[in-house]
């Protein structure tokens, strides 16, 4: 394997692998090719599981831009489509939904779409409230990775755009923010740059020009605190196992989200469509 080959770092434990297989009788059963098959496979687990899962002890080597690069054409996805559309682990399926409603509310996306980021951005709302920040920039951590369902490439700018016609201007506005401050510390607030974009970006990911500009803009913007306060109150190692219902923000969500009463997707805004494009992400066109 050449230095640039993404697995070259990878080690192969024999023993996991083969009991992966169905053991050493499965494994002879097996063609050449469907054990070549396997191994790509298992090291494809393994790139994923150093790229994107929680550190696991002290010593983690974080993988370069470079190697996230070459690894593109490994996946049968890219990382920047949306929760919804694809199951990102090797060999699984996408589930089955349950119907929407025909005035299907925002509690209602998030009990039925927001099934995959609804818990971290719940936790993540927990926390803004327990730093007590005002109502309107708690709303904004409650939903500020929800648009990952749909899409997560420029998610602070799609997630603004979904959600501007009905939150106050600060809540959007903090959703748009919050993805380019996230690249940059602000420890006199509380941020730190997260491991978790060593492990998706990259040890040595530089900004684009950009994503820099962007961050210039929100810092010198009187708004600034509150998409600071989203990455500050953003957890970066969440706990799958402790789950914040959404009943702890229901009052809040009634009092700040315009909720239409024709529900969300059908009251001919325009971003009904990207509501639709949730609700029926197994439309073929
Ligand atoms: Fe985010
Ligand atoms: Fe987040």
């Amino acid at each position: 394997m050449s230095e640039k080959d993404p697995y070259s770092k990878l080690s192969i434990d024999r023993r996991t692998f083969i009991s992966r297989l169905g053991g050493v009788a499965a494994v002879g059963l097996m063609s050449h090719e469907a054990k070549a098959d396997a191994l790509e496979h298992y090291l494809e687990e393994r790139l994923y599981a150093q790229a994107e899962a929680p550190a696991q002890g002290s010593a983690e080597v974080f993988p370069t831009a470079a190697e996230l690069k070459a690894a593109i054409p490994t996946r049968h996805y890219r990382r920047g489509a949306g929760g919804l559309f694809v199951a990102t682990q090797t060999g699984a399926k996408v589930d089955m939904l349950p119907e929407m409603s025909a005035a299907p509310t925002l509690e209602e996306f998030f009990e039925k779409r927001f099934t995959r980021v609804g818990n971290h951005c719940l936790q993540s709302a927990n926390k803004a409230m327990e730093r007590g920040v005002q109502e309107e920039i708690i709303l904004a951590c409650l939903l500020h990775d929800t648009v990952q369902e749909l899409i997560k490439v420029e998610h602070g700018w799609w997630g603004a755009q979904l959600y501007e016609p009905y939150v106050p201007e600060i809540t959007s506005w903090a959703i748009r923010y919050h993805q380019a401050l996230r690249f940059f510390p602000d420890e006199k607030a509380g941020y730190f740059y997260p491991d978790l974009y060593h492990r998706m970006f990259g040890h040595d990911y530089v900004p684009p020009p950009q994503v820099v500009a962007t961050k210039d803009f929100a810092l010198s913007h009187p708004w600034y605190y509150a998409a600071r306060e989203v990455t500050v109150s953003d957890l970066y190692a969440f706990d799958p196992n402790a789950v914040v219902s959404l009943d702890k923000f229901r009052d809040l969500i009634r009092r700040h989200f315009k909720q239409p009463k024709e529900g969300l997707g059908y009251d001919n805004s325009p971003v009904a469509h990207m509501w639709r494009s949730m609700a029926n992400p197994d439309a073929p066109l």
